[in-house]
């Protein structure tokens, strides 16, 4: 039994802010530095109720499920992967479960920030390879541009907002679908990437704690990603028994351009099989692989049969990657 995606779907805040726009909103900075270190050159914002975590990812799945032709109540499991839900508890997935009306359905959130979406495919695969589950809806959402601090022009101008959600279904053919995985985490890295304050063991001291706001060392990040993205990719392919030739379509977790190019050249892979959406919406975090995902197959750039490799990386520390035959 394999686990093939039969629908994706996706949702984006309706405002648009481009660098000049984040310069003319008070952050210390310019559209030249912005696109020269990150390639980013515009990115989503999300407003009010109906653009928060849960919002995006219910319209995301609703347009898994109108695709892949599946009803709610199909659903046996919502896995949602985020670390910037509508509550500190509880799990986002449930108030998708009750939009959604999937009546029969589990839910959970995944927390494994940038590298959500990939743990979240391999932990829906291996419920389908099982047996456990036939029809799993796996969503990567988040809103960082809520968690971000404004007046920390290293970090606010990286993220955006977003949501991607894959409806994925048991088959019998064993020749497609999901294929491997690799995971992988490395917690003493964690003062790299975080907010500090806000958890059971440490409130936020109100507004003005810079604690309570993303933290990066984005040197340190840049580093660990640069190794930790190839790294994955090799694992995953050589568990796999194929090489970086067979991968038809590379879609890397969107935090930066220049970590991008980076990892395909150690990979041998020329950027006409990269995909890279990083200019238009930033990194989304959780929601960065599957909307790649969405838009490369809605652009036509994977057909059935295609050999598909993600990777993600991300605060924890944390990396996967995962091979999808499509
Ligand atoms: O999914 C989470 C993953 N996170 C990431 O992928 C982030 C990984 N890290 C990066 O992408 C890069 O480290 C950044 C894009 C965050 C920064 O690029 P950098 O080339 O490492 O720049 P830097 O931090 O070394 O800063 C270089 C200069 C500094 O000025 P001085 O000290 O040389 O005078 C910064 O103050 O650029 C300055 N700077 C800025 N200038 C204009 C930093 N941020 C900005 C800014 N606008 N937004």
């Amino acid at each position: 039994m394999k686990a093939v995606i039969a629908g994706l779907g996706h949702a984006l805040p309706e405002r648009v802010a481009t660098n000049d726009d984040l310069a003319s909103m008070g952050v210390d900075t310019t559209d030249e530095w912005i696109i020269q270190r990150t390639g980013i050159r515009e990115r989503r914002l999300s407003q009010g109720d109906n653009e928060t975590v849960c919002a995006l990812a219910t319209r995301a799945a609703q347009e898994a499920l109108a695709e892949a032709q599946v009803a709610p109540d199909e659903i046996d499991l919502i896995v949602l992967a985020t670390i910037s839900g509508d509550f500190v508890w509880p799990a986002s997935a449930c108030q998708v479960q009750d939009r959604i009306g999937a009546k029969n359905s589990g839910a959970f959130d995944v927390s494994a920030a940038c590298a959500g979406f990939v743990h979240a495919l391999d932990i829906s695969a291996a419920m389908i390879e099982s047996g456990r589950a036939k029809t799993i809806l796996t969503i990567g959402a988040d809103t960082l541009s809520r968690q971000v601090n404004w007046k920390d022009r290293t970090t606010c101008i990286l993220f955006g907002d977003g949501a991607g959600a894959a409806l994925l279904r048991a088959s019998e053919d064993n020749s497609r679908g999901i294929m491997q995985s690799v995971l992988r985490a490395d917690g003493s890295g964690a003062p790299n990437l975080l907010i500090a304050h806000g958890g059971s063991r440490h409130p936020k001291d109100g507004p003005e704690d810079e604690a309570g706001y993303i933290y990066q060392n984005g040197r340190e990040v840049y580093k660990f990603a640069i190794t930790a993205m190839p790294d994955a990719c090799s694992k995953v392919l050589e568990k796999a028994g194929l090489t970086s030739d067979d991968v038809k379509l590379f879609v890397p977790h969107q935090a930066n351009i220049r970590i991008i190019e980076a990892a395909a050249e150690r990979l041998n892979i020329p950027m006409s099989r990269v995909f890279t959406n990083v200019h238009k919406y930033g990194n989304t975090s959780g929601a960065s692989v599957p909307l790649a995902l969405y838009e490369a197959q809605r652009a036509g750039r994977i057909q059935t049969g295609d050999l598909v490799l993600t990777v993600g990386f991300g605060g924890g520390l944390v990396w996967g990657a995962n091979l999808i035959r499509w």
